[in-house]
């Protein structure tokens, strides 16, 4: 049988997904709009034979938990189903950054998986349909199969619940510089997040405000409007905290790093260097600036006590097939 290798990015999210109309199907309560990292990225390789007893998943060089294990062989059976193939499967994934510093995203993951997966299967997926499926492992894997600027489109079913590209990478010259403070494992997954953030009093305002704001982002992007860009950016993050905060059980995201990060943000922009935030659920911050910014928040970034890495992401490209195996 055929082994395939494919790499896969990160992506952040501009607005956030939060909350399913479907837990099955991973199909979120509202659209959402994010760009491709270019330096967050996993690499996985998927062979599957008649010689392997079982599907045996190694990351990083060791096991997984038995819940990320089901997940992973949950979707390798998507892809048995999807091709006919019945045999069992071996994959080996790696990730580019440092393991354990909460950037370890199913995004990348899933997204990786689904192209290795379905190439080794010999099967050759369109782009949507490679998002559909990364969808059904992590709803925000679908974004990370397209490059540039993304939107997961706000629909109803599995078939039309998938992302498409809105601008390619070299549209706007803007940075995601991702801030690490600690290197500690966050310890409630998103998939239990998700479930409950309906239980938030204020999640019902939130989906309603959801559309417009989708529209806003697609505007300013298009504008290259970075200061309303980056306000909204903010804004969205803290609506999206506040649900965390108040959802039972509540969920708090943030380390005295983040809040630092946070509050400096609004000193930096004083001082003229303009830089905003945003914060998925995890302690790491991502600060948006435009390039010729990168350098200057780089060196404030160096001075923070306590600061352990920083990653520069510009909009990368989105998954694709590598010749390196992993095995
Ligand atoms: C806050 O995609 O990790 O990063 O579908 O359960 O795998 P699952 O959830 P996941 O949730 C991402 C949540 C978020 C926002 C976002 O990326 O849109």
């Amino acid at each position: 049988m055929k082994k395939a290798t494919a790499i896969a990015p990160s992506n952040i999210a501009f607005t956030k997904y939060w909350g399913r109309k479907d837990n099955i199907l991973r199909l979120p309560t509202n659209g959402s709009i994010s760009m491709t990292l270019s330096d967050l990225l996993t690499t996985t390789t998927v062979e599957f034979s008649p010689d392997y007893q079982k599907d045996q998943v190694t990351i990083n060089g060791g096991g997984i938990e038995e819940g990320e294990a089901k997940r992973v062989i949950k979707h390798l059976d998507r892809v048995r189903n999807l091709s006919g193939i019945n045999f069992k499967a071996k994959v080996v994934s790696k990730n580019n950054f440092p393991a354990g510093t909460g950037l370890a995203s199913s995004a990348s993951g899933f997204a990786a998986l689904t192209l290795a997966a379905t190439a080794a299967a010999g099967l050759n997926l369109s782009e949507k349909d490679l998002s559909i499926l990364a969808r059904q492992g992590s709803g925000s894997a679908c974004r990370s199969i397209l490059s540039g600027f993304v939107e997961w489109l706000d629909r109803n079913t599995s078939q039309t619940s998938y992302a498409v590209q809105i601008f390619p990478p070299d549209w706007w010259d803007i940075a995601d510089v991702v801030a690490i403070f600690t290197e500690e494992k966050k310890d409630v997954s998103s998939n239990v997040g998700h479930k409950a953030a309906q239980t938030s009093p204020f999640f019902k305002t939130r989906i309603v405000r959801m559309k417009e704001k989708n529209r806003k982002f697609k505007e300013f992007i298009k504008e290259r409007n970075f200061d309303k860009f980056g306000q909204l950016l903010e804004q969205e993050a803290l609506e999206f905290h506040a649900i965390t905060l108040t959802q039972t059980p509540y969920l708090i995201y943030w380390t005295p790093g983040t809040l630092t990060t946070m509050k400096l943000t609004r000193v930096w922009r004083n001082e003229g260097l303009e830089v905003y935030f945003t914060v998925d659920t995890g302690q790491n911050i991502h600060l948006f600036v435009e390039g010729k910014n990168i350098k200057k928040l780089v060196s404030e970034l160096k001075k923070l006590d306590g600061i352990k890495n920083i990653i520069v992401n510009t909009p990368g490209e989105g998954t694709r097939l590598s010749g390196n195996h992993l095995f």
